[in-house]
């Protein structure tokens, strides 16, 4: 058995790789399992997006310690890091280079957060936050269910 069993679940539930999801991928002799929308990024740029996310990682790590403390200054404080002046950071070529869609996505995430820390100061309310924390994370997760980061030129391999 030298199929790993990622590699069938993958094949189980997309019938369609290499056939229907071929937009982006070129044909290729083995089809990728990851169906994700592929960015072609330089490495500088894929590190800058992943720093990014260690951000959004690191902020909701500390909201959540904050919030279970019942400390809405706190939450406020981490929330707003991760707000829209985050995205302020991201160079033009890099930008130009995302989807349309993609950055979309990322803004509304920067705006929740925004909301979030706007909310905690004026409500203090932890399962408020809470429950707004868990909507912004599901953007998160929806947004890595659907696109993946590639080192350029395209066919480098990963
Ligand atoms: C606009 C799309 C988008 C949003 C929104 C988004 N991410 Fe990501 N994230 C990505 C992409 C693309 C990758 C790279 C995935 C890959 O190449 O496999 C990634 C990777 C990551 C990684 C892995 C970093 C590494 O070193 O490999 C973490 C952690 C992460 N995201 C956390 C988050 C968190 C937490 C949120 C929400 C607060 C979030 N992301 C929101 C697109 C997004």
């Amino acid at each position: 058995m030298n199929i790993r069993p990622a590699v069938i679940t993958a094949l189980l539930f997309c019938p369609g790789l290499g056939a229907s999801h071929a937009q982006d991928a070129r044909p290729t002799a083995t089809p990728d399992p990851d169906a994700r929308t592929a960015l072609h990024l330089t490495p500088a740029e894929r590190a800058a997006v992943l720093q990014e996310m260690h951000l959004f990682l690191s902020g909701v790590g500390e909201m959540a310690g904050a919030l279970a403390r019942n400390d809405m200054a706190g939450t406020a404080q981490a929330a707003r890091r991760l707000g829209i002046r985050m995205a302020v950071d991201v160079p033009p070529s890099l930008r130009e280079k995302l989807p349309m869609e993609f950055r979309q996505r990322g803004a509304e995430v920067h705006r929740d957060f925004d909301q979030i820390a706007l909310d905690a100061d004026s409500l203090g309310d932890v399962s408020y936050s809470l429950n707004q924390l868990s909507g912004t994370l599901h953007k998160c997760v929806a947004c890595h269910a659907r696109y993946q980061i590639r080192p350029s030129p395209a066919r480098a391999g990963r």
